[in-house]
Order: structure tokens, then C-alpha cells, then sequence
């Protein structure tokens, strides 16, 4: 696997090191895509170009109407389009269509006439192609790995790791279970420290997805990729088409987290070894 790091200027403000499997030219901000060269390219005012078109019209309507924030829709060989628009769980009904429809446009500006391109957005995901997406693991293929290049101190990296992998897990256990969405985000206090109080994260997978299919895809980020790439830094995002995951050590998320998680308990007090005795 041969990969290239580029800077990236994020949504936040922060520097972040964005790793990915197609080379970039430039440092990108968000949109960032994927266009695949070797699933061909479409003729102007083709059948396919027409089916885009209409993607365009309809697909940003049917994303944000649709409960799960999500639609999928399939055409017939040989120029029909297959296509998938996610939005963020807590994204509103409107920005959820504009999403959708600039990522529809920026997919024919940044891979003109390639038939598969996917788009990801802060608020939606957007792929489309000549070829179905099954559900299928590896989940990991074709990922796009980001992550804030300031750390927290060395002293408290290993704290603050544990901490992420525990909201990721437990973030990752709630979307799976929720069956309209398969969404959620989390917070968990980060001990006493005052620098970085509290870390907030989110998980989601395409809505058709199984519970357990779910968990597993959300499971291969978080096992593999936090240790991987994100040890002690501040900030990491992962998307997949299938699934999602981020966490900050500030609230991006829209309105209340879903899942609040206790602070560790502190190590518990040495044990009382002595005893004094006063005489007066
Ligand atoms: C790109 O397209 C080719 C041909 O359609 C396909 O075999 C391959 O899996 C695609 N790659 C990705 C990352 O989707
Ligand atoms: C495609 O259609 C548009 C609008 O009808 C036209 O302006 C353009 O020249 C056409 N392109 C090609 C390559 O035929
Ligand atoms: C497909 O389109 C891209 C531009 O999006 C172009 O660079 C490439 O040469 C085209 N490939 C073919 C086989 O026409
Ligand atoms: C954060 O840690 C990584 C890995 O140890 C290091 O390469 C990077 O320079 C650090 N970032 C900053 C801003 O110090
Ligand atoms: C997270 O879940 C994985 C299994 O999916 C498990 O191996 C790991 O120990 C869990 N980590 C934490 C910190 O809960």
C-alpha cells in the first residue's frame, strides 16, 4: 500500500495530515474525492451523462426527506448509474440537500465524465457508478484517514488514547443499534485535565446496513486505524462509504452528544499503611 501525506486545511481552522490511497495534487480542503480512472469514462450527453443529471434533481430531495438521511438507488445496465447520498445523523433537512447537490456538481467538476466518483463532505457522502456497491467487507478499502497534527503532552497520551478507543467503541456499539440511522455521537471527560476536558466523537454507517455488518465496519476503524494513526493526536476522521468515524476534543456535533460516558475513575488511593497515634 503506497501512500502519500498532504496538509489540508479542515473546516476547523486546524492543520490536519490528510493519508490516502489517491494522490492529490495540492493541499485540499473538504470536499475531498475519489475518482476511480479505471471504471471509465462516460461521453458527453451520454445515457449515463443524463442519469447524472437527474441524480442531481432528485437525489438531494430524496436524501434529506428520507427519515434515515440516506438513499441508495440503482440503475440498469448498461448506462444505468448506481447511487448512495448519506448525511450526517444530525445534520438539518436543508443543509442535507445542498450537500447533496454540490457534492453532485463538484463529483462532475473534480472527475469530469468518470463514471465512479465519491465525495466526501462534512455533511453527506456521495458516490455514484457504473457498478453496484455491495456490503462487503473489507470495510477498509478506499478509505480516507485524516488527523490533527498537534498532540496532546506525551505524559498523557496513553490516558487520553485508551479513552478515545473506549468513547470509539461504545460510539461505535450505539449506531449500530440504532436502526433508523445508524448514528451516533458521544463525549467522554478526559480525566482532570483541564487542557482537553472532554473528547466528542461520531459513528455512522449507510443505514442499509445490518446492526452486526454495522459494528464490524465501524470495528476496523476503530481497532486498526486509531492505534495506527491517531496515538495521541488531537483529532482524526475516517470515511468510508459504508462507514465513518471522528472524534475531536471539541463539540462539532449538532445540538446534545447521544451517549455521555463517565470519566475513568481515578486510580484508587494507596491503601492506608500506617496509622499515627496522637498523645497529648
Ligand atoms: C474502481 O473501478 C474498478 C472497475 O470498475 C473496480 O474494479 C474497482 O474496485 C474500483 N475501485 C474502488 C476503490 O472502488
Ligand atoms: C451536449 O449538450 C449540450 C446542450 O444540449 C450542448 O451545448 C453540447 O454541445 C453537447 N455536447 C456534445 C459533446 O455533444
Ligand atoms: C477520462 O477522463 C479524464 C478526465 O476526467 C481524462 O483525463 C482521461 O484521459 C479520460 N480517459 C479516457 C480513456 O478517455
Ligand atoms: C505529534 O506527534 C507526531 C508523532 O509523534 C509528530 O510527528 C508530530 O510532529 C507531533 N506534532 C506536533 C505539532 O508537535
Ligand atoms: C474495543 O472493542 C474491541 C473489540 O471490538 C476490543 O478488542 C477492545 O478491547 C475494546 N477497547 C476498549 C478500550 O474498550
Amino acid at each position: 500500500m503506497s501512500m502519500a501525506c498532504y496538509y489540508l486545511a479542515a473546516a476547523a481552522g486546524l492543520v490536519l495530515l490528510l493519508l490516502l490511497h489517491a494522490p492529490l495534487t495540492d493541499a485540499q480542503p473538504l470536499p475531498w474525492h475519489r475518482c476511480n480512472i479505471s471504471s471509465g469514462n462516460y461521453t458527453e450527453n451520454s445515457t449515463y451523462h443524463a442519469n447524472i443529471r437527474y441524480l442531481a434533481t432528485s437525489l438531494p430531495a430524496y436524501a434529506a426527506s428520507s427519515r434515515s438521511l440516506f438513499v441508495s438507488s440503482s440503475g440498469t445496465p448498461p448506462d444505468g448509474i448506481y447511487a448512495l447520498a448519506l448525511c450526517r445523523g444530525d445534520t438539518s433537512v436543508s443543509s442535507c440537500a445542498s450537500c447533496v447537490a454540490a457534492a453532485i456538481q463538484s463529483a462532475q467538476q473534480h472527475c469530469p465524465l468518470i463514471k465512479t466518483v465519491t465525495v466526501y463532505d462534512d455533511p453527506c457522502i456521495l458516490r455514484f457508478s457504473n457498478e453496484a456497491f455491495p456490503i462487503s467487507p473489507p470495510y477498509t478499502k478506499g478509505l480516507f484517514i485524516a488527523w490533527n497534527d498537534r498532540n496532546v503532552s506525551a505524559a498523557a497520551t496513553p490516558a487520553f488514547e485508551a479513552a478515545v478507543l473506549r468513547l470509539g467503541n461504545a460510539t461505535a456499539d450505539y449506531a449500530s443499534t440504532d436502526s433508523v440511522r445508524r448514528f451516533a455521537t458521544g463525549e467522554v471527560g478526559f480525566g482532570d485535565d483541564v487542557t482537553y476536558p472532554r473528547i466528542f466523537s461520531l459513528a455512522q454507517c449507510t443505514p442499509d446496513m445490518t446492526a452486526t455488518e454495522c459494528r464490524s465496519c465501524l470495528g476496523e476503524i476503530i481497532t486498526r486505524m486509531i492505534p495506527q494513526y491517531f496515538v495521541g493526536r488531537l483529532g482524526g476522521r475516517v470515511f468510508g462509504v459504508r462507514c465513518n468515524f471522528r472524534f475531536e476534543t471539541y463539540p462539532f456535533i449538532f445540538g446534545q452528544t447521544m451517549l455521555q460516558l463517565p470519566v475513568p475513575s481515578p486510580s484508587p488511593a494507596p491503601p492506608v499503611t500506617g496509622a499515627l497515634i496522637f498523645s497529648l
